[in-house]
C-alpha cells in the first residue's frame, strides 16, 4: 500500500526540482552531480545564475582578466573551482571569500603577477592550489596565511627571483611545495620557516648559483625526501647528505649530477634504496647508520653496486642478516619471505640454540635477535612485554623495533631516557601501568614515535618536558587518568599533534588551543568536569572534532564555539542544559556536519535556537531529552539523519511544522508520540493527529513510511505484493482534489 506512494512522490519531487533549476545559457549543468561547466566561452564575467548548490564549477578557457572581490559569494557549496587559462592578471583581495568548502582551486596558465596579502582569504578548506604557468614575481607577506589545510602548492613556471622570509607562513599542513622552473637566485634565510609538515620541496630549474660546485654539504638538515632531479649540478663529485631525516629518495634524484663519485647518506632513516640513475662514476655510497632492511627490495641496489660501487653500512634486519656489512651480503641473500616463513625460521633458530644449550654465544650472525628477558620480539618489528610484572622499563629491544607493547606492568614512575635505542618505534603502549609520574625527557630519542598510549594510569600532572624529544607524536592517549588541568605546557612540545584523548580525567579548565596545541584536529574531553569554556579557548585552532560529552556545562558555550572555524563534529551529550536559547548556535562553523545533544535534559529548544546551523549539517541527534516539540528544521536542508527518540513529544497541532518538514524530506526520521495518551507509541510521521489542525490545508496525506536507507534491502520486498491492490489513480495525492477523503485512508494503522 505504501510503495507506489513513495515512487510517486519521488518522481514528483524530482521532476519539479528539475524544472525549477536554472542553468546559465553559456553553461552546461548536470543537476545530479551538481556540476556546472562553462568552458571556452570567452566569458568576461563570472556567469550569473549558477545554482547555489553547485559543487563543481569549471570555467576554464575564458577571458575574465580580473577576479573581483566576492565574485563567488553565490556559490558557497563549491568544492572544486577551475579557472585555468582565463587570461586573469589580477586576483583582487577577497576574490574567493565565502568559498569555505573549496578543496581544489586551479588558476594555472593565467597572467597573475602578484599574490596579495588577502588573495586567498576564505579558502579555509583548500587542499590543492595550482598557480603554475603564471607571471608571479612577488608574494606578499601573509598571502597564504589562511590556507591551513593546504597540502600541495605549485608555483612552478613563474617569474620568482627571490623568496622572502616567512613567505609561506600559515601553510601548516603543506606536504609538497613546487617552485621548479622559476628564476630563483636568492632565498631569504627564513624563506621556508614554519613548513613543519613539508615532505617535498622542488627547487629544480632555477638559478641558484650552484653550477660550478664540486662538493656540496647539506648534512644535518631536516630534509625527509629528495625528489627527481633534486641535485642538478653537472660538476658535482662529492655530496654530503648525512645526518638528515631522509626517508626516501627518488632514483632520479641525482640524474643531473653525472660526475658524482662520493655520496654520503649516513645516519638517515633509509630502509631501502634503489639504484641511482645518472651518476656513472660512483665509487662510494655511504649508508652507515641507516635502518637498511636487507630483503629482496634491496637486491637491485646490491646488483647495481657490484659494478664498482662500494656500499658502506650494515643491515639492520632481518634478524639473520642484522649487523652484516652491506658489502659482504650477496644479492642471493636478499630474499623476501612471508611472515609465516619468517616466524617459523626464527622458531627453528631458537630450538637450535636451546638444544646446543648455548644461547648467549653464536658463531654465525644468524641468531642475533636480542630481546629483554621474558618478552617477545618478532621479525615483524613487534616487541611485547605485556603484563610481565616489570617494575622498570626493560631495555635491550632490537634496534628495528617499531611497535613496543608494555601495557599491564607496574612502572609507577617513568624516569628520563627510559627508552634508549628505540628510535624506530612508531607505536608505544603503556596502558594500565599504574604510572603516576613521567619525568621530563622520559621518551627522549624516540624520534619516530607517532602513537603513544598512556590510557588508564594514575597521572595527576604532566611535567612540561614530559614529551621532549618526540616531535613526530601525532596521536596521544591520556584518557582514564587523574589530570586536573589541561596539560598545555607539555603539549606545546608536540608540533604534529592531531588527535588527543583526555576522556575520563578531572579536568575543569582548558587552555587556549592555539598556543598549547595549534595543530590539534580532534579533541576528546568526555567525562571531565568542565563547566565553562571561555572565549578564546578555541580561536585560531584547527579543531575539527570536539567531544565535550559528560561534563558539567550548564549552557552551550556559544561564544567559544563560534571561534572554532573548522569545527565539523560536536558532541555535547550528557551535559545538563535545560533550554537552548535563541542564539545558541549563531555564528557556529559553517563546516559543522554532526551535532550530538543526547541525554541533556533539554526541555525547550527555542524557535531561533538552531539559527546558524546551515545546510551543511548532516546529523542532528537530540535523543533522550525532555522535548515536547521541536522548532522548524527546514533550514537544515542537508540533513541525512535526525534522531529524536525518547522524547515526550506531544502530538498536537504545535508539532505540525515538524510533521510537514518530515513529509518534505527523504531521510529517515525517528520520532514517536508520547502524548496525548491515545497516540502514545505512534510515529509522528504516521499519526492522524494533525488532520484537523488549522492551516493544515494540503499536506497531511497518506504518508509513506520513511524511506529506510539502511534496511532498504529487506522491507520493501515484503511490502511489494500489497501495493498492487491500490490503483494509482485512487491515491489522494495524485490529483490533489481529494483532501476530504484523506482521513479514511490514513486510518489504516488503527
Ligand atoms: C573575446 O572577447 C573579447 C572582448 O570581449 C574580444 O575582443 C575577442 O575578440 C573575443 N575573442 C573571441 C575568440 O571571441
Ligand atoms: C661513512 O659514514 C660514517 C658515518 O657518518 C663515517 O664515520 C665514515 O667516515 C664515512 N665513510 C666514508 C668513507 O666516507
Ligand atoms: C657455548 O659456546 C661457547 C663459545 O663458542 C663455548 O665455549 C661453550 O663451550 C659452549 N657451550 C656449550 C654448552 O655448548
Ligand atoms: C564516562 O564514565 C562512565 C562511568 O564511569 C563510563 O561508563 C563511560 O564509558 C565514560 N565515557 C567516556 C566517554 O569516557
Ligand atoms: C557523544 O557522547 C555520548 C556520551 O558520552 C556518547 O555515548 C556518544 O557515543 C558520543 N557520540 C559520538 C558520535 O561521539
Ligand atoms: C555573531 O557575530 C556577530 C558579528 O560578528 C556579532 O555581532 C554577534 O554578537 C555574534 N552573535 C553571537 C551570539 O555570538
Amino acid at each position: 500500500m505504501q510503495f507506489p506512494a513513495v515512487v510517486f512522490l519521488l518522481t514528483l519531487a524530482l521532476s519539479s526540482t528539475i524544472k525549477a533549476r536554472k542553468c546559465p545559457k553559456e553553461c552546461s549543468c548536470d543537476d545530479a552531480k551538481l556540476t556546472v561547466a562553462c568552458i571556452g566561452k570567452n566569458l568576461t564575467e563570472i556567469p550569473l545564475g549558477v545554482q547555489e548548490i553547485t559543487v563543481k564549477l569549471d570555467l576554464k578557457n575564458n577571458n575574465f582578466r580580473i577576479l573581483p572581490r566576492g565574485g563567488f559569494l553565490h556559490t558557497p557549496h563549491l568544492t572544486h573551482l577551475s579557472l585555468q587559462r582565463c587570461n586573469i592578471f589580477k586576483v583582487k583581495e577577497g576574490a574567493f571569500r565565502g568559498l569555505g568548502r573549496v578543496v581544489s582551486l586551479n588558476l594555472a596558465y593565467n597572467k597573475i603577477d602578484i599574490l596579495y596579502q588577502e588573495s586567498f582569504d576564505g579558502l579555509s578548506s583548500l587542499k590543492e592550489l595550482h598557480l603554475d604557468h603564471n607571471h608571479i614575481e612577488e608574494i606578499q607577506p601573509g598571502a597564504f596565511m589562511q590556507l591551513g589545510f593546504l597540502n600541495m602548492l605549485t608555483l612552478a613556471h613563474n617569474r620568482l627571483v627571490y623568496i622572502p622570509n616567512m613567505a609561506f607562513q600559515g601553510l601548516q599542513n603543506i606536504k609538497w611545495l613546487r617552485l621548479s622552473y622559476n628564476s630563483l637566485s636568492n632565498l631569504a634565510p627564513e624563506a621556508f620557516a614554519g613548513l613543519f609538515s613539508l615532505r617535498r620541496l622542488s627547487l629544480d630549474h632555477n638559478e641558484l648559483q650552484l653550477r660550478e660546485v664540486k662538493r656540496l654539504e647539506l648534512s644535518y638538515n631536516p630534509i625527509t625526501y629528495l625528489g627527481e632531479e633534486s641535485v642538478s649540478m653537472g660538476k658535482l663529485t662529492h655530496l654530503y647528505l648525512d645526518h638528515m631525516s631522509l626517508q626516501d629518495l627518488s632514483d632520479q634524484a641525482f640524474s643531473q649530477a653525472r660526475l658524482l663519485s662520493h655520496v654520503d647518506l649516513g645516519h638517515n632513516q633509509l630502509r631501502y634504496l634503489e639504484p641511482f640513475s645518472g651518476p656513472a662514476k660512483l665509487h662510494i655510497l655511504n649508508l652507515t647508520g641507516n635502518p637498511i632492511y636487507c630483503d629482496c627490495y634491496m637486491r637491485p641496489l646490491k646488483e647495481w653496486a657490484t659494478a664498482g660501487v662500494k656500499l658502506l653500512g650494515a643491515c639492520a634486519g632481518p634478524p639473520h642478516l642484522s649487523d652484516e656489512p652491506l658489502q659482504a651480503v650477496s644479492p642471493s641473500d636478499l630474499r623476501c619471505r612471508s611472515r609465516a616463513e619468517a616466524l617459523e625460521e626464527e622458531e627453528e633458530e631458537k630450538e637450535e640454540e636451546e638444544s646446543n644449550g648455548n644461547i648467549t654465544t653464536t658463531a654465525k650472525p644468524k641468531q642475533t635477535v636480542k630481546c629483554p628477558h621474558n618478552c617477545e620480539c618478532d621479525v615483524t618489528h613487534h616487541a611485547t612485554c605485556e603484563s610481565r610484572g616489570y617494575s622498570k622499563v626493560p631495555r635491550g629491544f632490537p634496534a628495528g623495533t617499531q611497535l613496543l607493547d608494555l601495557r599491564g606492568n607496574h612502572f609507577h614512575y617513568i624516569p628520563s631516557s627510559s627508552f634508549p635505542g628505540t628510535s624506530q618505534v612508531v607505536s608505544l603502549h603503556l596502558e594500565f601501568c599504574k604510572i603516576r609520574e613521567i619525568e621530563g625527557g622520559a621518551f627522549q630519542g624516540m624520534r619516530n614515535l607517532l602513537y603513544l598510549y598512556l590510557s588508564h594510569n594514575d597521572i595527576t600532572f604532566l611535567d612540561p618536558k614530559a614529551f621532549a624529544g618526540v616531535p613526530k607524536l601525532t596521536y596521544l592517549h591520556l584518557d582514564g587518568n587523574r589530570l586536573t588541568r589541561f596539560p598545555g605546557a607539555a603539549l606545546s612540545l608536540l608540533p604534529n599533534l592531531f588527535i588527543l584523548h583526555l576522556e575520563g580525567n578531572a579536568i575543569s579548565k582548558l587552555e587556549p588551543l592555539s598556543s598549547a596545541a595549534p595543530t590539534l584536529m580532534e579533541l576528546y574531553l568526555g567525562n571531565n568536569t568542565i563547566s565553562v569554556i571561555d572565549r578564546g579557548i578555541l580561536s585560531s585552532s584547527l579543531i575539527k572534532s570536539l567531544h565535550l560529552d559528560s561534563n558539567q556545562l550548564s549552557q552551550v558555550p556559544t561564544d567559544a564555539l563560534a571561534e572554532a572555524q573548522h569545527l565539523e563534529d560536536l558532541n555535547l551529550s550528557r551535559n545538563v542544559v535545560r533550554q537552548l536559547g535563541p542564539k545558541t548556535f549563531q555564528n557556529i562553523s559553517q563546516n559543522l556536519k554532526r551535532l550530538y545533544m543526547d541525554q541533556m535534559g533539554i526541555e525547550k529548544i527555542s524557535k531561533e535556537a538552531l539559527l546558524g546551523l546551515g545546510p551543511g549539517l548532516k546529523v542532528l541527534s537530540v535523543r533522550g531529552n525532555q522535548l515536547k516539540e521541536l522548532p522548524d528544521l527546514s533550514a537544515l536542508a542537508g540533513l541525512e539523519m535526525i534522531d529524536m527518540q525518547d522524547n515526550p513529544l506531544l502530538c498536537d497541532c504545535s508539532l505540525l511544522p515538524l510533521r510537514r518538514w518530515m513529509e518534505s524530506v527523504k531521510l529517515e526520521v525517528s520520532a514517536t508520540c508520547s502524548h496525548p495518551l491515545e497516540l502514545r507509541g505512534q510515529q509522528v510521521g504516521d499519526t492522524t493527529a494533525f488532520a484537523t489542525c488549522p492551516g493544515n490545508t494540503e499536506r497531511v496525506a497518506v504518508r509513506p513510511r520513511p524511506v529506510k536507507i539502511k534496511s532498504s534491502g529487506e522491507k520493501p520486498r515484503l511490502q511489494k505484493p500489497q501495493l498492487a491492490k491500490l490503483p494509482r489513480n485512487q491515491h489522494p495525492r495524485k490529483t490533489g482534489k481529494h483532501k476530504k477523503t484523506k482521513n479514511k485512508k490514513i486510518n489504516r494503522g488503527n
